[in-house]
């Protein structure tokens, strides 16, 4: 039934379908590293899992071939300014050895004097970058350039630094939106050819994928995989309507676990603090939160936020379908979309509040 598990990951490198007016906006943007000049920097935002990573990935290795541009993909989640900045050194071609723990100004003084040709860096999951001074440090390069990678390119864009903002003007914001049915079909069928033995869909089967997951690509693809994964399970050489139907909560809690795990720690504990008190009002969960701030944020390089702040980091889990909350959806209170999902962190709520209060 299953071929190649590999083919459903989100790293598996892939044709991007559907996507041309953003490829082409990224290209324009793109363009000048490509005669030896800093690319224009660029915003791309929108959902989770609509080929945001899996698009500039492969606008970058298209580049990489036809030019001299060099190109690094940084995963910020749980870095550092500081870290982000060795990665980039250490991921550029003609990089030199650094050690992580040297001071800001030397790592760029380093960056500074290795980046010879055009170096676009892509910052993925932007918002979790705990401090965006990082942006500047990065701008005082001659040659280097940056691709954003957010949720919402609003509340990003309000946390920086207002001289910066002009880097990321209307031109060189691009949003993804969710797929079409249809698209959808198109984006899942090279998948069935190439990660499942024969072809186990029934007709409509993928319009139904497409459908139920709401454009959604990551969460369509993952249902495949969980729907092959079931049908197997289950001893049937094809996929049942009852595979289906079971595929769609199946790889979504494949998915929640997985963003869970990405999420830095103050993230996870402050998902822990929903998950124990929820459902509450928002006045309960802001209180609630000031209550436990210092044991969320406790520990080296976690500097406590404001509650503006933090609401930024519960949208970030309402956006991986970790929590609801009020807002954008039709919510009123705070909760876990899983209460048995646990976070991978030892966060007990009793004892942090007498921490805190001491
Ligand atoms: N247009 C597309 N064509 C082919 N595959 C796609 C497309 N968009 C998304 N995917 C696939 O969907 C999955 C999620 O995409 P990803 O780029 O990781 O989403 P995001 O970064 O927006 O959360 C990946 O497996 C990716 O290859
Ligand atoms: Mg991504």
């Amino acid at each position: 039934m299953i071929e190649s598990r590999w083919v459903f990951d989100d790293a598996y490198p892939t044709d991007i379908l559907h996507r041309h007016e953003e490829l082409n906006a990224l290209s324009r943007l793109l363009k000048p590293a490509t005669v030896g000049h800093r690319a224009d920097d660029v915003l791309i935002h929108g959902p989770s899992g609509v080929g945001k990573t899996a698009t500039a990935r492969r606008m970058l290795r298209d580049l990489r071939q036809r030019a001299e541009v060099s190109s690094a993909l940084i995963e910020c989640s749980g870095k550092t300014g500081n870290e982000i900045l060795h990665e980039a050194i250490e991921k550029y071609p003609k990089g030199t050895v650094v050690h992580r723990n040297q001071p800001r100004v030397e790592l760029v003084a380093t960056l500074e004097k290795i980046v010879t040709e055009p170096l676009i860096i892509v910052l993925d999951e932007a918002d979790v970058i705990p401090d965006l001074e990082v942006l500047k440090d990065l701008f005082s390069v001659d040659l280097i350039s940056v691709i954003a990678i957010t949720h919402s390119n609003t509340e990003w864009l309000n946390r920086v630094d207002r001289d910066l903002r002009v880097h990321f003007h209307g031109d060189s914001q691009i949003e993804f939106d969710k797929y079409g049915v249809q698209e959808l079909v198109d984006i899942l069928e090279p998948r069935v050819e190439h990660g499942l033995t024969g072809d186990p869909t029934q007709p409509g089967q993928l319009e139904r994928i497409a459908d139920e997951t709401g454009g959604v690509a990551r969460w369509a693809i993952k249902s495949v995989l969980s729907a092959a994964e079931l049908a197997r399970e289950r001893n049937h050489d094809y996929f049942y309507n009852d595979d289906v139907a079971d595929s769609f909560e199946h790889a979504m809690q494949k998915i929640r676990k997985a963003n869970l795990r990405s999420l830095p720690l103050p993230h996870q504990r402050l998902y822990e603090i929903v998950r124990a008190i929820g459902p509450v009002s928002g006045g309960e969960m802001k209180t609630t939160y000031r209550e436990h701030k210092d044991a969320i944020f406790e520990g080296r390089g976690h500097d406590s936020v404001t509650w503006r702040r933090a609401w930024d980091y519960l949208s970030k889990m309402d956006d991986y379908d970790l929590i609801k909350m009020p807002g954008d959806t039709n919510a009123k209170v705070y909760e876990a979309v899983d209460p048995e999902l646990e976070a991978p962190v030892e966060f007990d709520l009793r004892e942090t509040a007498e921490i805190s209060s001491e």
